[in-house]
């Protein structure tokens, strides 16, 4: 089967998933308190600094900022070489208010640096058809961001000291939209996020974790890799179904 044929394969399986998930919600998603979900979840301690204290190391006082305020700042930020090369920051965008999830990708492409948009290449259209088929989306109920907020030149791994600079801004950025669930996809987010910087995907994406002690967060794979190797869409489908099922547990099982 070539590529296509595998990305349609899984599209089916995921409208699939849609139908049966519209059909068990209710018709107008309630507001749920996530935090009696979280304390039922057997997740491991993510990192070791909660949000507040990360928050308090760092000298400049944007941990006072809104988010408008923030993404403001961001944009003239050149705390790293990266800012040499941006055309655009792209902070994040979504739901900002509580979402059921967040996103968090690597950094801007090509395309995410031309508009200051995160996720709007191909990569970000292969996500939103990930989002949908759990009954998420970035109009509605997801908030999507990224590691480092400016695009490394010809779409390389960020560098440690460019992800340290950057970190301070996504964990001011999870603080202020306080998601009940994160989704990291890719490495980079994936072993920042839990700490365990030299951990393979393939391990993080097994276990749960508990951010700051308690958002559920799950690891997979980034969509460009699952693009460029379709072996990865059975475990990011295992992935996206645990991270169903607990934003919506009352169709686990
Ligand atoms: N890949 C990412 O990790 N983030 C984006 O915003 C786009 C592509």
């Amino acid at each position: 089967m070539d590529v296509k044929g595998a990305i349609t394969e899984l599209d089916n399986i995921m409208d699939l998933y849609e139908a049966i998930l519209k059909k068990k919600l209710p018709v107008k998603p309630q507001n749920k308190d996530f935090s009696s979900v979280a304390a039922k979840i057997e997740g491991e301690k993510a990192e070791d600094k909660t949000i507040q204290s990360m928050l308090s190391d760092i000298p400049d006082d944007f941990s006072q900022m809104d988010l408008n305020r923030l993404s403001n700042y961001v944009s003239t930020c050149t705390r790293c070489g990266l800012c040499k090369t941006r055309t655009n920051t792209v902070f994040g965008e979504g739901c900002s208010n509580r979402p059921k999830v967040m996103v968090i990708g690597e950094g801007p492409g090509e395309k995410e640096d031309l508009t200051g948009r995160p996720f709007v290449g191909l990569a970000g259209e292969y996500l939103d058809k990930w989002l949908k088929a759990i009954g998420l989306s970035r109009e509605t109920n997801t908030y999507i961001a990224n590691v480092v907020k400016c695009r490394p030149p010809q779409n390389r791994d960020p560098k440690d000291d460019e992800k340290e600079a950057c970190k301070a801004f996504l964990y001011q950025q999870i603080a202020l939209v306080m998601p009940s669930a994160i989704l990291c996809v890719g490495k980079p987010a994936s072993t920042l996020m839990t700490g365990k910087m030299d951990a393979t995907m393939a391990s993080l994406r097994e276990k749960l974790f508990l951010f700051d002690s308690s958002i559920p967060m799950v690891c997979t794979y980034h969509p460009a890799a699952v693009l460029r190797n379709m072996e990865l869409r059975r475990p990011v489908w295992e992935d996206l179904k645990r991270l169903s099922s607990i934003i919506n547990p009352q169709i686990r099982g």
